[in-house]
C-alpha cells in the first residue's frame, strides 16, 4: 500500500503528522509511540527571543474539546537550535519548523536562521495563533497575509506552509491569497477563538480571558475549511482540526487534505497517530485502493 504523500517536494512516508504544539518527544526509543512513525515531525512554534507565554490557567476542558491560551512560551531560536532541533532532525523523518514573529522582519529573520541550520525540511508560518497579541491578525487581514508570505518566500528556499485561521469570513479566500503569495502548502486550521466563564468566580476562567478551541468539537468545521479550499487552490492542504480517529482523518483526506495534522487528541490517546496511520491503510485496502493519493479530494467528484 502506497501511503507516500508529496508536500511541496518533500516526500512523507505517510500522511500523518502532529499539529504544532501538541506533541513533544525526546527519543526514538519512546516506548509509547516512536517519533519516527508519523510522516513528519512538527515543532512547537518558536520565536526569535524567549517568551514566557500567558498567565495561568492556560487550559480547560470543554464539551468535546479543549480551550488553551498557552501563548507560545519558547526558549528562543538560539536555544531551540542548540537543544531541540538536533533531536527533531535525528528522528529520520522530515522536520517541519513552525515559526512566528511580532513583525514581518521577525518572520524573515527566523526563516533565514532556520534555513541556515540545514536541519529543517519545511517551514510552517504560524499566522493564526489566537493567544498572541497580533497573533491572528496575519491570517485575518488579506493584505498582511499576502505580504508576510511573499516576503518570507523571497528570503528562503525552504518550502513554506501557511497555517491559517478559521476565525475569518471565508477561509477558502484566505487559502487562495496564501497560494497567490507563493505558499507551497496551507495548514487548515488553527484553533477557534473562544472562552469559558467560571460561574462561581463570575470571571473568565482562563488567565488570558480567551483561548483557542480545539478537539472533536471543531472537526466538522475543519472538514468544511478543507473542502471549501480544495476547489480553489492547487497547493497541498494539511487538514487539521479535531481528528480523533482514522475515520476523521479519512474524512479530511476525502475532503481534499493531502496530509493530516493531529493535535489535541495526542493528549487523550498517545497512540492516536499510530492508530490513524494503520486505520487509513486498512481503509485503502478494504476499498481496493492502491495509494493514498487516489482518495485525496474524491468527495468532490
Ligand atoms: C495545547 C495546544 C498548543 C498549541 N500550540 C500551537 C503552536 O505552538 N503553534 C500552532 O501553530 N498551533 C498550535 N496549536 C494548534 C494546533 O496545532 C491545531 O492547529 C489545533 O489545535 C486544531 O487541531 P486539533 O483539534 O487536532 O487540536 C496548539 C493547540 C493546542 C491544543
Amino acid at each position: 500500500m502506497d501511503l507516500n504523500v508529496n508536500i511541496a517536494g518533500v516526500i512523507l512516508k505517510n500522511p500523518v503528522m502532529p499539529a504544532s504544539g501538541t506533541y513533544e518527544c525526546n527519543s526514538i526509543h519512546d516506548n509509547i509511540f516512536s517519533p519516527d512513525e508519523p510522516g513528519a515531525i512538527v515543532s512547537k512554534t518558536i520565536f526569535i527571543n524567549s517568551r514566557e507565554g500567558n498567565a495561568p490557567p492556560r487550559i480547560c476542558e470543554t464539551p468535546c474539546g479543549m480551550l488553551n491560551s498557552i501563548g507560545i512560551p519558547t526558549a528562543g531560536v538560539n536555544n531551540f537550535i542548540r537543544d531541540r532541533l538536533p533531536v527533531l532532525a535525528g528522528f529520520g523523518v522530515p522536520v517541519v519548523i513552525s515559526i512566528a514573529g511580532n513583525s514581518l522582519e521577525d518572520f524573515c529573520k527566523l526563516a533565514g536562521i532556520i534555513e541556515s541550520t540545514g536541519k529543517a525540511d519545511l517551514l510552517e508560518l504560524n499566522l493564526s495563533c489566537p493567544n498572541l497579541h497580533h497573533g491572528i491578525e496575519w491570517a485575518r487581514d488579506k493584505n498582511e497575509l499576502y505580504r508576510v508570505i511573499k516576503r518570507v518566500k523571497e528570503v528562503t528556499n525552504l518550502p513554506v506552509i501557511a497555517k491559517l485561521s478559521p476565525s475569518v469570513t471565508d477561509i477558502s479566500e484566505m487559502s487562495l491569497i496564501a497560494e497567490s503569495a507563493g505558499a507551497d502548502a496551507v495548514a487548515l486550521i488553527n484553533t477557534y477563538k473562544g472562552m469559558k466563564i467560571d460561574i462561581n468566580k463570575r470571571k473568565p476562567f482562563l488567565g488570558n480571558i480567551a483561548g483557542g478551541l480545539s478537539g472533536p468539537a471543531i472537526h466538522p468545521l475543519a472538514v468544511y475549511a478543507v473542502y471549501s479550499s480544495f476547489t480553489k487552490i492547487s497547493i497541498p492542504i494539511i487538514g487539521t482540526g479535531g481528528i480523533a480517529s482514522w475515520v476523521d482523518a479519512v474524512e479530511m483526506i476525502l475532503a481534499g487534505a493531502a496530509a493530516v495534522g493531529i493535535g489535541m487528541y495526542n493528549f487523550v490517546n498517545p497512540l492516536i497517530m499510530r492508530e490513524v496511520i494503520s486505520g487509513i491503510e486498512a481503509y485503502l485496502k478494504d476499498n481496493n485502493f492502491d495509494s493514498i493519493t487516489e482518495i485525496t479530494g474524491i468527495a468532490h467528484l
